[in-house]
């Protein structure tokens, strides 16, 4: 130890602030006392939403959804929040997209409407508690229909169905349109069912590449779907909504006379796998973390590791405003930050805002978001919770 330099910051100003502060998920930015909760004194690794850019990707998307003529069914599974899907909603979108029973309930209880659940389901438990959120579902098997119509008349409901396509993915979908129209014919003779429409979402299309790649795999899934809702039309059953698309697609999928409306959801947050792509909705959604260890010259540590990004993209986050630092994995609850040679040393105790690699795997590490305009944090919103009563 001996003959090294400590950095600590002039005092531990984060530490009064949360003793003054108790409250510190209280929703604005005031404590109770009346200060001002600047973003730097939130406890880290911490989840930042930047108001501003926020609101900047999505005006942006509505304008030009509303441009096209079409709708926007913004997907819930990239931020989990409620009060993101209500600012959606305000803003223009037709209803909220969900990937699970869980997410439908949260929105239902919420008051949210417009809601489709994306996957199919194979449970008849689980499909009634998707049919009390007064959801539209999805199916892609015959015995599915089945299970939906009797939950339906259970439940007194009529229940609006899209028929989920394989558009090339393989993940779930109709693999032909022959088996399409099989289960759309099943579903306008079920009780309870309502044929709405068809759902061709492509993972391939939205991560393909550049502009060009995406376009030609995205193009090519809902050239399927025209044929196949042509196939329904020629039968005498009405397709009226045509959903898919992503922010890898958004664009591309506006502009194709098939489509009725997009599920695009990360736009709103933004992460760097979309960055590389080509992208350019604003990075409004940050992990903050703190330097917890600077006794190295070319590196300091954080305390944010795995638990704090997600992981599966294969390469780790890029901090903001920071050129030429390189963010390395250190651990469970750690992470390294390289810094260029030319570059100041880093201080014990300063924050780093990082841009995750991919936004939906990384909000669901959290427990909140801190909505913050400028410096100030205006409003902290829960994410989804994981445990529910009923699973
Ligand atoms: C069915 C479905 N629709 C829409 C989306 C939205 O995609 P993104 O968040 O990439 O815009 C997803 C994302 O995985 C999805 O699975």
């Amino acid at each position: 130890m001996r003959g090294h330099e400590w950095r600590i910051p002039a005092a531990s100003v984060a530490a009064q602030f949360h003793t003054k502060c108790a409250r510190i998920s209280e929703p604005v930015g005031h404590c109770h006392n009346g200060a001002v909760l600047p973003k730097s004194h939130l406890p880290t690794p911490a989840l930042l939403l930047d108001l501003d850019l926020f609101e900047t990707n999505l005006a942006r998307m509505m304008a030009r959804v509303q441009a096209s003529g079409k709708q926007l069914r913004p997907h819930f599974k990239a931020h989990k929040c409620v009060e993101i899907a209500r600012r959606q909603l305000a803003a223009g979108a037709c209803g909220i997209c969900a990937a699970t029973v869980p997410e439908a309930e949260l929105l239902a209880a919420a008051g949210i409407g417009g809601l489709l659940l994306t996957s199919p389901l194979a449970d008849p438990p689980k499909m009634a508690r998707a049919v009390a959120t007064g959801a539209m579902v999805v199916v892609d098997h015959r015995q599915q229909v089945d299970w939906y119509s009797q939950v339906a008349v259970d439940a007194g409901r009529t229940v609006g169905v899209l028929v989920d396509l394989d558009v090339g993915d393989h993940r779930t979908g109709a693999r032909s349109t022959a088996q399409a129209l099989e289960i759309a014919q099943a579903i306008d003779v079920a009780s309870g069912l309502e044929l709405r429409g068809l759902q061709g979402y492509s993972v391939l299309g939205s991560h393909a590449g550049g502009f060009a790649q995406r376009q030609q795999v995205s193009q090519a899934a809902f050239a399927g779907v025209a044929e196949t809702r042509a196939a329904l039309a020629q039968a005498g059953l009405a397709a009226p909504i045509v959903t898919g698309g992503s922010t890898g697609t958004w664009e591309i999928d506006l502009a194709l006379p098939e489509v009725t409306e997009i599920q695009a959801g990360s736009f709103v947050l933004m992460d760097l796998a979309y960055a590389r792509e080509g992208l350019d909705f604003a990075h409004a959604l940050t992990v903050m973390a703190t330097v917890i260890s600077a006794n190295h010259e070319a590196f300091v540590t954080l305390d944010a590791g795995f638990k704090a990004f997600s992981t599966d993209r294969g390469y780790g986050p890029e901090p903001v405003g920071r050129t030429g630092f390189k963010y390395r994995w250190g651990g469970d609850e750690f992470g390294y930050l390289d810094r260029p040679a030319e570059a100041a040393a880093l201080n014990l105790g300063e924050r780093v805002e990082f841009i995750p690699p991919h936004c939906d795997p990384t909000v669901n590490l959290y427990d909140r978001i801190y909505a913050c305009r400028g410096d100030v944090v205006e409003a902290t919103w829960p994410v989804m919770q994981r445990w529910s009563a009923a699973g």
